[in-house]
């Protein structure tokens, strides 16, 4: 259901005010109402009718962001399975790893931990368009396999697995093909209980390169 706001944007203001001004923290529904007022008018929300179902969850200033708590066993776990698992035969995890999958240092901003989870044991047949790897063939035979970074009707940008860069012409090629199946074999059966939830958190907690 959603709730319509009654107060205008003014009254949410002198609200915001008088908080400043008693340089108080506010009871909790002062808060919540400081939340919507914000979000309503500076949030993602802007220029949408105000509602409590689109704010976000308020939270208290005194209070800290709940962290996912992440122990350095469940991370040293997590690292021993990607190592003994060959993870890094296609994926980057910190400073090594090869490239014919997405990097994983970044992993948590761009997935679900549903969807990290997913992605390991029932990956999907195809992979993403981004995710795509061509095959060349050159007149002389040398086949090459990688991801295109760029290409227009002459030439072809690609990364190979170990990140070197380089342009091949088009005219050089006699097979150009598109490989868009998964090499990602499936990891349901071999990791498994605590492992994989180590797994799925630590790689949902990275959210930078070189974490
Ligand atoms: C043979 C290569 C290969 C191996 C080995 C491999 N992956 Fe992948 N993985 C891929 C590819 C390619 C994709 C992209 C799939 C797609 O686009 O749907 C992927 C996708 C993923 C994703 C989703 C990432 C995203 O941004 O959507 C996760 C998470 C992942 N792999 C984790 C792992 C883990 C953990 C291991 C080791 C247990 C592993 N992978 C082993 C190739 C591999």
């Amino acid at each position: 259901m959603v709730t319509r706001l009654r107060n205008t944007a003014d009254e949410w203001r002198s609200l915001v005010n008088d908080m400043v001004s008693r340089g108080a923290q506010g009871s909790q529904s002062d808060i919540d109402n400081v939340v919507l007022y914000l979000s309503t008018n500076f949030g993602p929300a802007k220029g949408a009718a105000p509602s409590f179902t689109q704010a976000p969850a308020p939270s208290a200033p005194t209070q800290t962001a709940p962290a996912i708590a992440l122990s350095p066993s469940a991370i040293a776990n997590a690292k021993r399975v990607i190592a003994q698992n060959g993870c890094v035969a296609c994926h980057r995890v910190g400073d090594e790893g090869s490239y014919i999958g997405p990097n994983l240092d970044d992993v948590g901003t761009r997935r679900k931990a549903d969807e990290i989870r997913a992605a390991i044991v029932a990956p999907q047949p195809q992979v993403q368009p981004e995710n795509r790897q061509v095959r060349l063939v050159q007149h002389d035979g040398k086949t090459i396999v990688g991801k295109i970074l760029n290409q227009d009707g002459y030439s072809v940008q690609m990364v190979d697995a170990t990140g070197k860069l380089a342009t091949y012409s088009k005219s050089g090629l006699r097979e150009f093909s598109i490989i868009d199946t998964n090499p990602m074999p499936s990891f349901g059966n071999k990791i498994t209980g605590q492992d994989l939830d180590d797994l799925v958190r630590y790689l949902s907690s990275l959210a930078e390169p070189g974490k």
